[in-house]
């Protein structure tokens, strides 16, 4: 095992699990899923490119040889893609153990308010709306399995707010506030997951990570584009987390005893890296009207798309 992925704590033998994780093409994700792998899990890997999967899939084997690896195509920002790869599972029935909700965009440098096919915000919809759809899609199997859900947020989820009458920042725009909101959604899905879960018996467990900060991947090509000078990078290089450090947290929450929801990050300055530790929840992701009133508008933003698309 190379140096760079080496745990910070050790993983439980996980031979006979298996994970799904999404995102794993590249950065933080290929870590994830590496670490699973390294411990025993077989691995589904939902991905929107296949060269990058089978790039990611070769480079997770090669650090664990018998790892099973199966790939899945799965574009969170098409709605038709989200809901082909449930059908998929459902009728294939995985024994899925684990889910880890990893992808995610930031389009941070790039003024411009861009779409999905399906309408919605980009970063709305590939970063949460897409994980939403899919993992609601899924919850027969998932309460089949008393599978554990991981949910990959963000120190911006920390510092934003979301906007009720404007979602989708379609008055103001900007990619960090509009990042920072899909991650706040994410959030607020999380833990009413875990509430809903609760309450119903469903034996869905759910915890919450965030990686820091982390510059070696592929996230915010035109902030690095822009990055001229290497300021930004600089400082996130000195206080952030290589990849395999910055999946720790992940990892950390999907194997924990602890009662969930719990929430792991770096335990470093600002939290930006360093080792993994459990961390105190955001406040405004833990609320229960606000969680509850998420999964309503979400619910009929589906149903409003499948309506338009059926019209
Ligand atoms: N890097 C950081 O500093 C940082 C900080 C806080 C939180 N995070 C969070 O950590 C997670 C991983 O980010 P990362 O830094 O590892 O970024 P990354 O290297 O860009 O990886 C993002 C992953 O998400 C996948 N993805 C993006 N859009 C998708 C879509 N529409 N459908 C399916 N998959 C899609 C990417 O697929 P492709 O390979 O096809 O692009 C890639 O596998 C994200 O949720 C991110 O918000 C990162």
């Amino acid at each position: 095992m190379s140096r760079a992925s080496q745990p910070e704590f050790a993983l439980p033998d996980l031979r006979g699990r298996t994970a799904l994780v999404t995102g794993a093409s590249n950065g933080v994700g290929t870590e994830i899923a590496r670490g699973l792998a390294e411990a025993g899990a077989a691995l589904i890997l939902p991905v929107r490119n296949r060269e990058k999967g089978e790039s990611a899939a070769a480079r997770i084997r090669a650090g664990a040889p018998d790892a099973g690896v199966s790939l899945r195509d799965l574009d969170l920002a098409r709605l038709d893609s989200t809901r082909a790869l449930a059908e998929t599972l459902l009728a294939e029935r995985p024994p899925l153990d684990l889910v880890v909700l990893n992808a995610g965009i930031v389009l941070l440098g790039d003024p411009v308010r861009h779409l999905s096919a399906d309408g919605f915000e980009l970063h709305f919809q590939t970063n949460f709306l897409g994980h939403f759809a899919l993992t609601t899609a899924l919850l027969p199997l998932l309460r089949e399995r008393r599978t554990r859900v991981v949910v990959q947020l963000s120190l911006a989820a920390g510092m934003s707010t979301l906007d009720w009458h404007d979602l989708q920042s379609a008055r103001r725009y900007a990619p960090l506030r509009a990042y920072g909101a899909s991650k706040v959604a994410l959030g607020l899905f999380g833990y009413e997951l875990a509430r809903r879960s609760a309450a119903e018996g469903w034996g869905i467990v759910v915890h919450l990570s965030h990686p820091g900060v982390v510059p070696d991947t592929g996230i915010a090509p035109a902030m690095r584009a822009r990055d001229r000078g290497g300021v930004g990078r600089g400082l996130a290089e000195r206080l952030g987390n290589p990849p395999a450090r910055a999946a720790q947290p992940a990892l950390m929450a999907a194997v924990t005893d602890a009662a969930p929801p719990c929430f792991f990050g770096p335990s470093g300055a600002l939290h930006f890296g360093g080792a993994a530790s459990r961390q105190r929840p955001y406040r405004r992701l833990t609320d229960p009207v606000a969680g509850a009133r998420l999964w309503s508008v979400a619910t009929q933003l589906l149903g409003d798309r499948a309506d338009a698309v059926r019209a």
